[in-house]
């Protein structure tokens, strides 16, 4: 038998009985292809990660790059798998996707069960639809407000807590380094380009103000209402004032580029930024810490929204056996260490956030762990197969409302028709 795991970096229990499960490499090395969407140093690292596998088995592994944005590779994935395209063996998959595409998938109940036992409860039930394990996870997401330290200082302002404390900062700063010559330079850079990201940051306003997670666990379609009014109303003010009028544009990558750049006091981003900005090159390195993000109106909790990558293996795939073994790798323990000390990701092994060398290396890690507890899922899981149309007319409501089409009040009006066409009797 063929073990390719090296075990006993950190979790040698569960590395040792992983292997032990018995995933050993097929009899004639075969290559697999893996779609992937490819933000920050993802293809880089994805090629040092899979080394060790490709070694061990004689395997390899082709990276099938796909575009940054999570709405573009779900659009392009659904219509393979419709297709019954073989030549993708596994996929890259989104937390939000699994009830939508689970029919496609490979279930790995039954081989991946040590890194269930080793796994956060919640992460694994959001990859298991009607009791099938369709989805390993790779790591889990939740986002931070980064701030500029040494910019604070310079203006003597605290680390906002609220949205309205955020914005009145923000101007301070951003006025203050405009009088300094800084021509270019930003208060806050966010996400508002019309995709999933959209959703992501104004479901973090919404529900930061009270107004609830645009439908309820149970269905409820609760968007219409005067919090989240409240909400879209002061993110609508920042476009043009302390945010570029581009940010209408922005994914998570354009937001990165102004912030390291160091043309931005805030940013709301995940935390594979947080690695990027303390890289060598980088010309904030050691000038920007993280908090949660700010509350909201009367409302004194902040909100960060779920996110999370995992990894599916293709029903299509004619080379199941090994893709479902490089699956099991990718989710192990080794990768899962490797990927949170190089990339700042976030574990969804449960024993990582206590290993001493991911701390040393990527404080924002252990940090992060309530953060990513106390997340608000996107309603895929109460929508069903209706998700993606959601999650489009909401991010669709909101990015009218943020280019001055239509009050926030009327356009959430319309969104609440909209959904209830789209529920009918039910999800
Ligand atoms: C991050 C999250 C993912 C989310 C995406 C939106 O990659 O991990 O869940 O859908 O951002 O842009």
């Amino acid at each position: 038998m063929t073990v390719f795991w090296k075990s006993g970096l950190v979790l040698p229990i569960v590395a040792t009985t992983i292997a032990a499960g018995g995933f050993v490499a097929p009899a004639a090395a075969v290559e697999v292809t893996y779609a992937s969407g490819v933000v920050g140093a993802a293809t880089e690292r994805f090629k040092e990660i899979v080394k060790s596998w490709e070694e061990a088995t004689g395997n390899t592994v082709t990276f099938v790059p796909m575009p940054a944005s999570t709405s573009d590779q779900f659009a392009q994935y659904r219509l393979w798998l419709a297709a019954g395209n073989p030549d993708i063996d596994l996929y890259q998959t989104d937390v939000i996707w699994a009830p939508q595409l689970a029919e496609q998938f490979v279930d790995m109940s039954d081989v991946a069960s040590d890194i269930v036992d080793a796994s956060f409860p919640a992460i694994i039930e959001s990859q298991t639809v009607d009791g099938r394990l369709v989805a390993l996870p790779l790591y889990t997401d939740a986002p931070a407000l980064y701030y500029r330290k040494d910019l604070l200082e310079k203006y003597g302002a605290a680390v906002p807590k609220t949205w309205e404390e955020l914005t009145e900062t923000a101007k301070l700063i951003q006025d203050g380094e405009r009088a300094d010559g800084k021509g270019d330079f930003w208060g806050f850079v966010w996400q508002g380009n019309a995709y999933e990201g959209l959703t992501c940051d104004a479901l973090e306003w919404v529900k930061s103000f009270g107004g609830g997670q645009i439908v309820e666990t149970d269905g409820t379609i609760s968007i219409n209402n005067p919090q989240a009014v409240a909400a879209l109303e002061l993110a609508t003010g920042w476009v043009g004032t302390i945010s570029p009028p581009g940010v209408l544009a922005y994914q998570e990558e354009e937001s990165r580029g102004v912030w390291q750049t160091g043309n931005a006091a805030f940013m709301r981003n995940w935390p594979y930024a947080y690695a990027l900005g303390n890289a060598d090159e980088s010309p904030i390195k050691g000038e920007f810490d993280v908090t949660p993000l700010p509350s909201g109106g009367d409302n004194d909790s902040s909100a960060a929204t779920l996110g999370g990558w995992n990894v599916a293996v293709s029903k299509y795939s004619q080379h199941k056996d090994a893709a479902i073994s490089l699956a099991l790798y990718l989710a192990g323990p080794d990768a899962q260490k490797e990927r949170a000390i190089k990339d700042a990701q976030l574990p969804t092994i449960v024993a990582l956030y206590d290993d001493p060398d991911i701390a040393a290396a990527q404080p924002i890690v252990p940090r992060w762990k309530e953060v990513f507890m106390n997340a608000v899922p996107r309603p895929s899981a109460p929508t069903k197969g209706d998700y993606n149309e959601v999650s489009s007319k909401f991010w669709s409501a909101v990015h009218e409302t943020l280019s001055g089409n239509g009050s926030a009040a009327d356009n959430l009006e319309l969104l609440e028709i909209d959904l209830d066409d789209l529920k009918g009797s039910g999800w």
